[in-house]
């Protein structure tokens, strides 16, 4: 029999490919989202001050271990107080840095992330059948990237921060009587059952989050993935039918919840600088 020798196709260059349309545009619009929510958080977290208006805390704060060094009046959520001494070492910290790390490690490391900013940021691979920068393949079993593997460790820290921001949920239901600051009610147990607008945004964030969390692909991973056959135990099955289900629409969860999380401080900082004035419902 005779054999027809193949040619393996040639290297592309940089940026070359054979495909039409706007295959460049997603990337565009990860980078352009990714940044806007960068360059957001990056400045809320220097700001610490505002994060705090009566029942409501920003998620980018919470929990609040101590109240920011700028804070002069107490908000009520402070776990621990005021600014601690040891902790004035001539650095700009706020309260969001000493937290920010944990949710911000679990997106960063997450599975959909990668994919979407290795192609937004550095182009590596840009896309499907382009042509590449590099010759060489990098992938993530060598150092620095073989590191994106601690993702499966921020994920308990992330299940622990939707509960977190739950509890703040909560407390957004919980309001002081008319002149009286929220430390002070709060401090008193004089706080009232009540509903706003600030409330809603703080209901929807968790979900949003919870959402992003619960389909993890680590998560899939842990609740059934690693078992041969999950249909053994029928719990197990279950709750590995509700990651999968979460685990399908994941890059929309990260998405909604990426935004969500950015328009509810926004939202909290507008009215703690009395910019904006929340609507109480009830
Ligand atoms: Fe995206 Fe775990 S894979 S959060």
């Amino acid at each position: 029999m005779s054999r027809t020798p193949i040619s393996l196709p040639q290297q592309r260059s940089f940026g070359q490919t054979m495909r039409k349309g706007a295959w460049w545009l997603p990337s565009l619009l990860t980078f352009l989202g990714l940044m806007a929510f960068i360059v957001y958080s990056t400045w809320a977290a220097f700001q610490g001050v505002n994060y705090a208006f009566g029942p409501y805390l920003s998620p980018m704060y919470s929990p609040l271990l101590w109240e920011g060094a700028g804070q002069l009046v107490p908000t009520g959520h402070a776990w621990f107080g005021a600014w601690p001494e040891f902790l004035k070492i001539g650095l700009p910290l706020t309260p969001a840095f000493l937290i920010l790390w944990a949710p911000g490690g679990f997106r960063f490391t997450c599975y959909y992330y990668r994919g979407a900013y290795y192609k937004a940021f550095w182009a590596d691979p840009i896309s499907c059948a382009v042509g590449e920068p590099r010759k060489s393949y990098w992938g993530e079993r060598t150092f620095p990237l073989i590191i994106q593997n601690i993702h499966r460790y921020f994920l308990y820290l992330a299940v622990i921060f939707i509960f977190l921001l739950a509890f703040d949920a909560w407390t957004a239901m919980w309001f002081p009587p008319e002149g009286v600051t929220y430390a002070a009610a709060h401090e008193a147990g004089q706080l009232k059952f009540g509903f706003g607008i600030g409330t809603l945004v703080l209901i929807i964030n968790p979900i949003l989050l919870g959402g992003y969390t619960f389909g993890c692909h680590s998560l899939r991973h842990l609740i059934g993935g690693r078992k041969d056959r999950v249909t053994t135990a029928p719990m197990g099955k279950k709750a590995y039918d509700c990651v999968s289900c979460l685990n399908r629409k994941h890059m929309l969860f990260a998405w909604m919840s990426l935004f969500w999380v950015g328009f509810t401080d926004f939202y909290v900082r507008m009215c703690a600088m009395g910019t904006w004035h929340d609507l109480r419902l009830f």
